[in-house]
């Protein structure tokens, strides 16, 4: 049976435990973090495997056929080159690293060797996203608009930006990424922050809310705002909308889609919206929805474990070098919103 291994026993860690407590069909062999309490707890969870404190001596004992790495997103590099070096196919968490071109380096040598890899970019798994795909090809969307309002995180190194590289890095990256996904490519992004929202949590020093205006390649415009002053989800209605000349999709990710403009409709007479000849009808009050099934995630991993059981990695929607893609997309928002102007989104 091949062998599966996790190094970084923390919070995303024991998300993908969840899921691997389902399989028949692999071992789950070695649980590695430097909080050797963290490791152990995943082998009583397991009922097997080992727990250590050095991902080299893990390998060198264990042998793994497969690694997630759910590590905090200013320790990548070593553990991923010698998973390379030793030819392990690996999942990594978003958002892959901080630093652009030790990522491109870890992305070429991964390459080189010819590993599977994969990200955890599970929203693309989920249900609602063909749907979506579905409605953009079939309506021309000049603007997208998207925001996530959250709160802060619990873990020790999110509120530090050189940390966690702030909200859109670390966690909104998952919208950043569904609109390359669905939508397509980023040109150039402008972005602004504010700060001195958020107050009394210690270590902070991200930004609270960050706006970002895009301009896709496709010629289409977009807006992404993030916060994270929120303490009550009465806050923001967090969705990307894509909005047609005829309807507009609401997508909420992992959740539902709502369609508007499909569903016919008596005019009422309160229109807003000026056409030519004076008003427009009022349309789209009603949406067709659809709802998410609750699954991404588990075949987010299922889909990598079988790549590699298969040897075929043709199914997996987001290996690193796509994944890297979305990293540069956030990146590119830091360095505008540090430098003032617009930047042009380096994509490899
Ligand atoms: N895909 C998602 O939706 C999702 C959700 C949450 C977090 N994440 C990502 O997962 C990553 C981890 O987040 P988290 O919330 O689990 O953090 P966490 O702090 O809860 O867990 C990280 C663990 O990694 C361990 N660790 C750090 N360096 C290590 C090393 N060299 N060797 C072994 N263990 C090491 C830490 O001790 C800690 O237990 C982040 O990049 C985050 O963005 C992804």
């Amino acid at each position: 049976m091949k062998k599966l291994a996790i190094i970084g026993c923390g919070g995303i860690g024991t998300y993908h435990l969840e899921h691997f407590l389902e399989y028949k069909d692999i071992e789950l062999a070695g649980f590695c973090d430097l909080i050797p309490e963290r490791a152990e707890e995943f082998v009583r969870k397991a009922g097997k495997g080992r727990a250590f404190t050095d991902y080299r001596e893990m390998y060198d004992a264990v042998n793994p056929d497969m690694v997630f790495i759910c590590i905090p997103p200013t320790c990548h590099g070593e553990i991923e080159f010698e998973t390379i070096r030793r030819g392990i196919p690996f999942f990594v968490e978003k958002p892959l690293a901080l630093d652009l071109d030790l990522a491109r380096r870890i992305r070429d040598a991964a390459e080189a060797k010819g590993l599977i890899t994969a990200s955890g970019f599970q929203c693309r798994y989920s249900n609602i996203v063909q749907p979506t795909i579905d409605f953009l090809k079939t309506h021309e969307v000049p603007y997208v608009e998207c925001a996530r309002m959250g709160g802060v995180p619990g873990t020790p190194w999110w509120p530090k930006k050189s940390l966690s590289g702030g909200q859109a890095v670390e966690q909104t990256i998952h919208q950043f990424d569904i609109i390359r996904y669905v939508f397509g490519e980023p040109d150039t992004v402008f972005s602004m922050a504010t700060r001195g929202f958020v107050k009394g949590i210690e270590g902070y020093d991200t930004d609270d809310l960050s706006s970002t205006v895009i301009r896709f390649k496709n010629g289409a415009l977009g807006t992404i705002s993030t916060g994270c002053y929120a303490t009550d989800g009465a806050c923001f209605d967090s969705k990307i909308t894509f909005s047609a000349p005829d309807s507009r999709l609401d997508h909420y990710i992992i959740g539902k889609v709502n369609i508007y403009g499909q569903k016919p409709q008596e005019d009422d007479g309160s229109g807003l919206v000026v056409k030519g000849d004076g008003t427009l009808r009022a349309g789209g009050a009603e949406a067709v929805t659809i709802q998410d099934d609750g699954t991404a995630g588990v075949v987010c991993d299922r889909t990598f474990v079988d790549a590699v059981l298969t040897g075929d990695g043709s199914k997996i929607r987001s290996p690193y070098r796509d994944a890297l893609r979305s990293v540069s997309f956030t990146l590119a928002c830091n360095k505008s919103m540090e430098t003032g102007p617009p930047v042009k989104v380096e994509l490899d």
